[in-house]
Order: C-alpha cells, then structure tokens, then sequence
C-alpha cells in the first residue's frame, strides 16, 4: 500500500467543498426511493414531477442526516437518453454531485485541461434562492454536477422541488440507523483505465493521488484488484478507482464491468459513529450483507493480541454482525459491505466507522473478495479466464 502526502495543486480559484448529493437513475423512481427509505432508514426529503410541473423526468430524493440521493425516472415514453442508459446499465448511480466554490473557474479549467463539459454553467432559480451548476463527464456514462449557492439557499433541495407527496408511516416504526455522511464513493474501470481515469481527476478537478495498492497486494486464490484514490485538495472527497488484475478466475471487478456495460460506480461508503447499532437496526429492517467467516475473527484475534492499538468494541458483537475490522498502529476502522442493491451485480454499499484510519480496507480486500466470490459463484459469474481471454462457466 502507498500513501501519498503530496496534495498536488492548491489552486487559488476554486474550491471543491464536499460530496452534495448522488443522483440515481432507475426504471421506477418511486419504489426504488422506497427501498432505501424501508432498508436504509433514509427519509423523504423532495420531490419534482408531474404535480411540481416537472413533465419529462420525476424525482424522488430522501436524505438521512448529510447524505442525500435523488431518484430519477422518465415520465414519457420515448425519453431516449434514460432509456439508452437504462438498457445498458440498469439501475444504478448516474451523477455524483459536489458542492463547489467558484464553478465557472473550475469548468473553464477542467475544459481546458480537456474534460468532456455535459453542460456549461446555468443557474436555477425559485422562491428560496439561486444556485449556479454545471455538469462534466467522468468514467462510463457518469458525470458530475457542479453545484455553486449563490447565497443561501432556504430550501428543501434546490431550486423547483417541493415537499415529498407522500410520507410512509410505516418509517417511524422503524429503529433508527444513524448513517452520516457519504465517506467515499467507488469507480470500477475495465482493464487499463485505472490509471487514465485517476489521471482525469488530477489533471482536470486539481485532485491528487490520496492512495494506491496494487494486484500483488490484493488477491485471492482467484482474482485480484489494483485500487487507487483520489481525493480534492482539502481531502473531503474521496474517491477509489478501481480496476480488475488478472487471476485465475473473472474478478469481481470484471463482473461489475460486464454487467454494468463498462465503468460506473460500484460502491457508496455510508459513515456512522456507532456501526454496532447501524447494523443491528440496518439487518432488523431486512438490509443483507456479505458475510465474513469465522475464520476471520480467529485469525484477527490472533493479530489484535501483538497490535498496538485496542478495538473498543466486543469483537464477539462485531462476529455476529460479521462487521469487518481493518487497523495500523495508529487506528482502526470497522466495515460492513451490502449486497447489491438492484438484481445486477453491480452497486452496492458499505456502512463505515472510523477511529483515526483514513484507509479504505485493505486489510479486509481480501475477505471481502472472497465472500463476492461466494456470491458470484451462485449467480455462474466465478469463471475461468482461458489464455484467449474467453470466459467458461464454473459451477
Ligand atoms: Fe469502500
């Protein structure tokens, strides 16, 4: 594992300040909204759509303390740029937002350093305030949206939603879960575009390389990864670029890969400060999670006795959750990874607690790809890669 201390370029216009929100786009905005208010303990928070006036594209956005989602679908039939998507990607993350300082600088940069502008800077505008955006193209068919307040903004969201048309009562009977903020967000890319797309983000957003491991670190009997991170100057967003290595079997990024048709997000990490509670309220509402084996918690045991630092948590508690634990000498985190989300093999989510790491899991990669490879053996996806490159079933 390299860590990097080189934060790259201060830049004296502009500021990327922190994840705003992620957009999703899904067949049914409705229920899949619905999903991760029921499973996740998210809340309704806005809504666009025929009743707002909004007549191509409905939206439904729930928020659970900072971290907030928007689920997009076509109203109309026809809608040619959601439908496309949708055939090829299926439900899933289309757009990471940022809030931002300075957009027009940071887009007449990023344009001149070469980055693909989706749309130039426009503002938007209702009772509650004005706000400035602008859209650039990042990996696969994913984009990011600038976001600029042009003074304070008093409303729900942003400007043209209205209040949630409907609120569940079943929610308020349900335990709290405690999710904070959006820690990282993950990209996988198909062979080779690891280092173009992490390159991307230093050159075109001013980020800077805040971390990297490589295949000879993280593999399994089957397959490996190379994972690096790139994060903004001020360190606030962090985001894993990920891509398959070769191993004896499709890697788990390689599945994600085909089932996604090419690049796109692959996990969004979740932050509490009580993951215990998190999970055992997340799983009390029907949320699933991979498993790690008990094998694990023997073999951490075994290495927390000569570590230097002290898990304050009842490793038989993190056991029966089957919560993760990754750890150096100055600290450690503890980690849990869902199941995918949609019926694809593609997005899934982690809920993390941090006690002074500022690492991803490497540590646990290694679990953690084995109990996918559990998973992927079930779904037929654990294959042998042939020399030609050809996949064979493996059952
Ligand atoms: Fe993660």
């Amino acid at each position: 594992m390299t860590s990097y201390t080189d934060k790259g370029e201060k830049h004296e216009r502009g500021k990327f300040v922190r994840f705003h929100h992620v957009t999703f786009w899904v067949g049914n905005a409705k229920q899949a909204a619905s999903f991760y208010c029921d499973k996740m303990g998210f809340e309704p928070l806005a809504y666009k759509g025929l009743e707002t006036g909004s007549r191509e594209v409905v939206s439904h956005v729930i928020r659970q303390d900072k971290i907030i989602f928007a689920f997009d679908s076509p109203l109309n039939p026809g809608n040619e740029e959601m439908g496309a998507h949708l055939m090829k990607h299926g439900d899933g993350a289309k757009d990471i937002a940022f809030q931002v300082e300075d957009c027009d600088y940071l887009i007449k940069t990023a344009k001149q350093r070469g980055a693909v502008i989706v749309k130039d800077p426009w503002v938007e505008e209702d009772i509650h305030g004005r706000v400035k955006y602008a859209v650039v193209q990042t990996y696969g068919d994913t984009t990011h949206t600038f976001i600029e307040y042009l003074g304070p903004y008093k409303g729900l969201f942003l400007p043209g939603y209205k209040e949630p048309m409907f609120r569940d009562p079943l929610l308020a009977k349900l335990p709290q879960v405690g999710l904070r903020f959006i820690d990282h967000i993950v990209g996988n890319q198909p062979d080779d575009q690891m280092v173009p797309t992490s390159d991307w983000y230093q050159k075109c957003l001013m980020f800077h390389r805040f971390w990297s491991i490589d295949d000879k670190q993280i593999h399994t009997q089957y397959s490996s990864l190379r994972s690096i991170v790139v994060t903004n100057y001020e360190e606030t967003i962090k985001m894993p670029i990920n891509e398959p290595a070769v191993g004896k079997k499709k890697s788990q990024i390689q599945e994600y890969v085909d089932y996604n048709g090419g690049a796109g997000v692959q996990h969004i990490a979740l932050n509490t400060s009580n993951i215990i509670q998190a999970i055992v309220n997340l799983r009390a509402r029907g949320m699933e999670f991979l498993s790690a084996p008990d094998t694990y918690y023997d073999t951490l045991r075994e290495k927390l006795k000569i570590a230097k630092i002290k898990v304050k948590e009842d490793l038989n508690r993190l056991q029966e959750l089957k919560i993760l634990v990754d750890f150096d000498d100055k600290g450690y985190l503890l980690q849990i990874f869902t199941k995918p989300v949609q019926d694809r093999p593609t997005l899934f989510l982690e809920v993390i607690q941090r006690n002074n790491h500022f690492g991803f899991g490497a540590g646990n990669f290694k679990s953690l790809f084995e109990a996918i490879e559990m998973d992927q053996e079930a779904r037929g996806n654990l294959t042998v890669v042939t020399p030609k490159g050809q996949d064979q079933a493996f059952y």
